[in-house]
């Protein structure tokens, strides 16, 4: 049993803070959890902690993902399960996937499975599963507060304090209140509902969602949101876009130049879900010119993004609007324990034979098993 899982460094904060169970150093908590189920040649292996010869039973944690001489690609071929988290993600590609024979078993350590090809998971018989609810409330939790620094305009008035500047006006001329706002969410699953009962304090105009599935009608009622059926109505309406929808065939790229244009001019957009829903220099540019007022969020197309990424520094014509931060909303000490227990029970499904519980199965027997991941 060859069990293998790309997460990210967490270097000498993992050391001081064992509850940052995401990381190679506190390896999920598996390491563990493994010996104490009797499996007894447990070798860890990864890039701070290599050994020499291979067990026949081996568990790997390294965050060596990148090209084919990477600790991913090469212990990916006679893996027979495969560990990622979407903070860190290790990108499997159906190239990669077809060259993983042994490959059975997908696990993303949290939510948000499109880093690895589901259509060749369907295609190869592997199984695909997420720790399904497992940081929902944190990344809704985030989005509120990414929706507030943006409309507030609480970044730029932070770092003039820091600058060691007072000048209230230049701060003032783009802060606004989130009361009396339209605010929209593109995809009303577990967070983006999440976010919507978050926001109904705040007094805004009006909630709307756009998604193919229609809420229940009480959970509509519940939180006073209209549904709309037309993607660039519903940007048009909204003074703030959130999306919280999963990245698949059909979102990749949704945000562009064109849907851009159709955005309320000056509205603010938050992305926690996924950076390739968005494209990139479109997104730019919209700040840039004052289409967009304001873009905040924590997933990037590529991650970790490069150093030169336009988001790191992209600004509105004001010199703000910026609220990009490295992917954690999802990640928190909270959300750690809860995807590292939610990691451990679906191994132990698959160990003892046991039925996986439905609602953390995305792909399952050759076949999807979720509706949401696009319209089929
Ligand atoms: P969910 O499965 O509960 O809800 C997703 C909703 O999006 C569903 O209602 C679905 O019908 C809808 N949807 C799918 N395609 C759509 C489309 N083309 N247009 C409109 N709506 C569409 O998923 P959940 O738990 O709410 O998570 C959503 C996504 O958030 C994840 O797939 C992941 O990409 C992202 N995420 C980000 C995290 C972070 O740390 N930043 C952490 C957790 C999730």
């Amino acid at each position: 049993m060859k069990v293998l899982a790309i997460l990210y460094t967490g270097a000498r904060a993992a050391v001081q803070e064992p509850r940052l169970l995401g990381t190679v150093e506190n390896k999920l908590g598996l390491e563990k959890w493994l010996a104490s189920r009797g499996h007894e040649l447990i070798g860890t292996f990864n890039v701070l902690l290599p050994i020499l010869s291979m067990p026949d039973e081996w568990l790997l944690v390294s965050s060596d993902k990148e090209g084919p001489n990477s600790d991913f690609q090469k212990h990916l071929v006679d893996a027979e399960v495969l560990i990622t988290t979407p903070f860190h993600p290790g990108y499997l590609t159906r190239d990669l996937m077809e060259k993983a024979k042994n490959l059975r078993l997908c696990v993303t350590a949290g939510v948000g499975s499109d880093h690895i090809d589901l259509n060749a998971a369907i295609d190869n018989k592997v199984q695909v599963l997420e720790v399904t609810g497992s940081n929902v409330t944190s990344v809704a939790e985030h989005v509120v507060m990414d929706i507030l620094a943006l409309v507030r305009n609480f970044i730029p008035a932070h770092e003039m304090i820091e600058r060691g500047d007072w000048q209230v006006s230049d701060i003032a001329r783009n802060a606004f209140d989130l009361e009396g706002k339209v605010v929209g969410t593109i995809g009303a699953g577990r967070i983006g509902y999440r976010v919507l009962q978050r926001l109904l304090p705040f007094d805004c105009k009006e909630l709307l969602y756009y998604d193919y599935a229609t809420l229940p009608k009480e959970a509509e009622q519940a939180v006073k949101a209209r549904r709309v059926e037309d993607i660039e109505e519903f940007v048009s309406e909204c003074d703030v876009v959130t999306v919280n929808a999963p990245l698949h065939e059909g979102t990749r790229g949704l945000i562009n130049e064109k849907l851009l244009s159709k955005f309320k001019p000056g509205a603010w957009l938050v992305n926690t879900a996924r950076g390739a829903i968005c494209d990139q220099d479109a997104v730019a540019s919209a700040l840039k010119s004052g289409q967009l007022r304001g873009y905040a969020g924590d997933v990037w197309n590529v991650q970790p993004a490069p150093a030169d990424h336009p988001w790191r520094t992209m600004k509105n014509p004001l010199g703000g609007g910026n609220g990009m931060t490295p992917h954690y909303s999802g990640t928190t000490i909270d959300a750690q324990a809860r995807y590292a227990a939610g990691t451990k029970s679906i191994l132990e499904n698959y160990f003892d034979g046991k039925e996986q519980e439905p609602a953390n199965v995305i792909v399952g027997d050759g076949a999807w098993a979720t509706k949401a991941y696009g319209q089929r």
